[in-house]
């Protein structure tokens, strides 16, 4: 079994990426990294270490001590919070990525996945069922680096010979781990609000629509792409992949089919200026065509499962996500 790393582990999308490889190449093989490692991590069945992506120096020393083949590289600041402190972000996501890019290739790591994302896309992109090859032009320090980082992919894997593998993930909806940062968050904060409280303010207008993907398929595709057969591959690092898309009125709308009394305000703050840069539904046929991608959830069945999850583990004193 080849040696696993995943970066950014313990955030929204590790936390259960992590738990999907343990499954598949039992957890002795999937080393699980964060910059910080919570306490929760204890409990995890994998070996576990602290790794902050920005230190090249121990992210060789760690892939070289474990052998590491295969890289899941999920480490990053997301849009919200990388607005508020652009050059930040750019080291953690491109610095951070170029890193684990040098390591991979001076070693005996042969493949990456790394999460592009729907940010790569701007105002001037075809908002609708926006193509795969299309205008990237972001207006977002973390759509810049998106770009960034599906071009140097692309350039790794082309001079170097790196498997380097990618999709543009939409709005991710988890029970799991929050996510921390994103202009996506609203949600995924709506349904903890909706069960704990009731009610719940979202930072975007009614009519916001975006394209969103459930947890369990958001893993299943980073598996069935690394799986894929190279040579079925023409696109690579930055796969559009659809899943459901709905505007924050109709979320609020399904969820109060579950909960008459859910009230949902709407008081758009300054994510609303980075959700209306970004598409409201993608064209996925290259994922489809090259990989065999099809999500299995849609709005209903995605909030009637993300309901019943929250509800399974009466969430007491658990706060909604702080900005
Ligand atoms: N969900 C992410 C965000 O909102 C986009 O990739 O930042």
């Amino acid at each position: 079994m080849p040696t696993i790393l995943v970066t950014g582990a313990f955030g929204q999308i590790g936390t259960e990426l992590t738990q999907a490889l343990y499954t598949r190449y039992g957890a002795d093989n999937v080393l699980a990294t964060g910059r910080r490692v919570p306490e929760s991590a204890g409990t995890l069945a994998g070996p576990v270490e602290t790794l902050d992506v920005t230190d090249p120096a121990r992210l060789r020393e760690v892939c070289a001590r474990h052998d590491v083949e295969i890289i899941y590289h999920l480490a990053a600041r997301l849009s919200a919070v990388a607005e508020q402190a652009p050059l930040e972000a750019w080291r953690i996501n491109v610095d951070g990525l170029r890193n684990v890019l040098e390591t991979a290739k001076a070693s005996a790591v042969k493949r990456l996945f790394w999460p592009s994302s729907i940010a790569v896309f701007g105002p001037e992109t075809p908002r609708t069922l926006t193509p795969q090859d299309t205008v990237t032009r972001p207006t977002t320090v973390y759509g810049i680096a998106k770009v960034a980082g599906e071009l140097l992919c692309d350039y790794y894997a082309r001079r170097y010979g790196l498997d380097a593998r990618g999709v543009r993930y939409p709005g991710v909806i988890s029970s799991g781990a929050l996510p921390g940062g994103g202009t996506t968050d609203y949600a995924v904060e709506i349904f903890y609000a909706a069960v704990q409280t009731g009610r719940y303010t979202a930072f975007v207008r009614e009519d916001c629509r975006l394209p969103m993907i459930y947890m369990p398929d958001c893993v299943k595709a980073a598996l069935q792409l690394m799986d894929a057969d190279r040579e079925t591959l023409e696109h690579r690092s930055g796969f559009n992949i659809n899943a459901m898309s709905f505007s924050a009125g109709e979320l609020a709308a399904e969820i109060r089919r579950h909960i008459p009394d859910f009230i949902c305000d709407f008081d758009p703050d300054e994510r609303q200026q980075i959700a209306d840069s970004w598409p409201d539904s993608l064209d996925d046929g290259a994922a489809r065509r090259e990989w065999g991608w099809q999500p299995s959830y849609d709005l209903e069945t995605m909030t009637a499962d993300m309901l019943s999850k929250l509800r399974a583990r009466r969430l007491s004193g658990h706060k909604e996500t702080a900005r």
